[in-house]
């Protein structure tokens, strides 16, 4: 058996023992089917493949302190997965049936829960794709879901210390009326060359500013925004950004710290009176901002000049983390 690194485990592909499948024809779900190799046989002519019809989810398991493992919020992205599935036209899944495999692929792959000490986790990647071969472009009659697990450590990989983002308006990820609150592989396609670019000149990653007026904040591409004063835990309401499972989180947990959380509208201007910042997502946990560059209004908008996160980042970070690792009560009854 192979060794691994947990403490040094990066946002990368790792083999699992096992992965688990239904397959949707004749207008039904079959039973769940477990895997032991990772390849689809996909026809040529599949509606994945020509016209995008993919969505897919990401959440993550946890070892606590007690050996126990905990999945955080699997209904939550059970949900998800079923608004992308009707924003894209696709067969939607039952919450029961999204538990089962989750479960079940993460028990099967149990040796791949990275142990407490690493504060490493399992990622748990479900997809969901249309599979009938056809070349009009019209919903597919059949579909596969597929659930694989990979062991991983922080998404960015400075982990939880402030990096920089960077604005660049020549570039939208996602339109208002159009895709950018399901989660479809299709946006984070329309991402690749501004975050590219961004990873180029130094930054972690592309704060996006809405499509339409380029006035207000969107979101980071793959995490949402935050933004904290005086006590006010801020986030940006939009019709294009991804509702991450994490922001919704940090928004309860910050209200149960006593701040007042405030979802609407973000302009950039407001940037200026942030103390802190934060981008959010179940890959990048809590990822302090560091600055943001606006680089063609010349601006710079800087939240930590000592290379530290904020107060109010760390405690929201601790609170969650705890949560999740079960250090603390699941007093929200999140975890499976
Ligand atoms: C997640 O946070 O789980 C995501 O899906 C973001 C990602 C593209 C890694």
């Amino acid at each position: 058996m192979e060794t691994i690194d947990w403490s040094n485990l990066s946002f990368g592909y790792m083999p699992t023992d096992y992965n688990v499948r239904y397959t949707y024809k004749n207008n039904a779900w079959g039973d769940l089917e477990i895997w032991d190799t990772p390849d689809i046989n996909l026809h040529m002519a599949a509606t994945c493949l020509h016209y995008g019809q993919e969505g897919f989810e990401g959440l993550k398991a946890f070892r606590g302190k007690d050996g126990r493992i905990r999945i955080f919020r699997l209904e939550e992205n059970a949900a998800r997965l079923q608004s992308t599935c009707r924003g894209i036209m696709m067969a939607e899944l039952s919450t029961e049936k999204f538990k089962e495999a989750i479960v079940t692929v993460v028990k099967k792959n149990e040796r791949f829960v990275p142990p407490y000490e690493s504060g490493a986790s399992l990622y748990i990647r479900p997809l969901l794709i249309g599979t009938s071969a056809q070349v009009g472009v019209k919903p597919s009659s059949e579909y596969l879901f597929v659930v694989f697990v990979t062991p991983v450590g922080p998404y960015f990989k400075e982990g939880f210390k402030p990096t920089p983002m960077v604005i660049l308006r020549q570039y939208d990820r996602a339109a208002p009326l159009g895709t950018g609150i399901y989660k479809v592989g299709g946006n984070y396609a329309a991402s690749l060359v501004a975050g590219e670019k961004a990873h180029a000149m130094g930054y972690s990653a592309v704060l996006y500013l809405d499509a339409k007026e380029k006035k207000y904040i969107d979101e980071c591409g793959p995490a949402n925004f935050f933004g904290i004063r005086d006590n006010h835990y801020i986030t940006p309401k939009s019709s294009s950004i991804l509702p991450s499972i994490t922001n919704k989180s940090l928004m309860k947990i910050a209200d149960s710290m006593g701040m007042i959380v405030e979802q609407r509208r973000v302009p950039e201007e407001e940037l200026e009176t942030f103390e802190e910042a934060g981008a959010c997502g179940t890959a990048a946990v809590i990822s302090p901002i560091e600055r943001i560059d606006d680089l063609d209004a010349n601006k710079s908008y800087i939240f930590s000049k000592d290379g530290k996160p904020g107060v109010i980042c760390e405690k929201l970070y601790n609170k969650l983390r705890a949560i999740q690792y079960g250090d603390e009560p699941d007093t929200f009854g999140w975890i499976t």
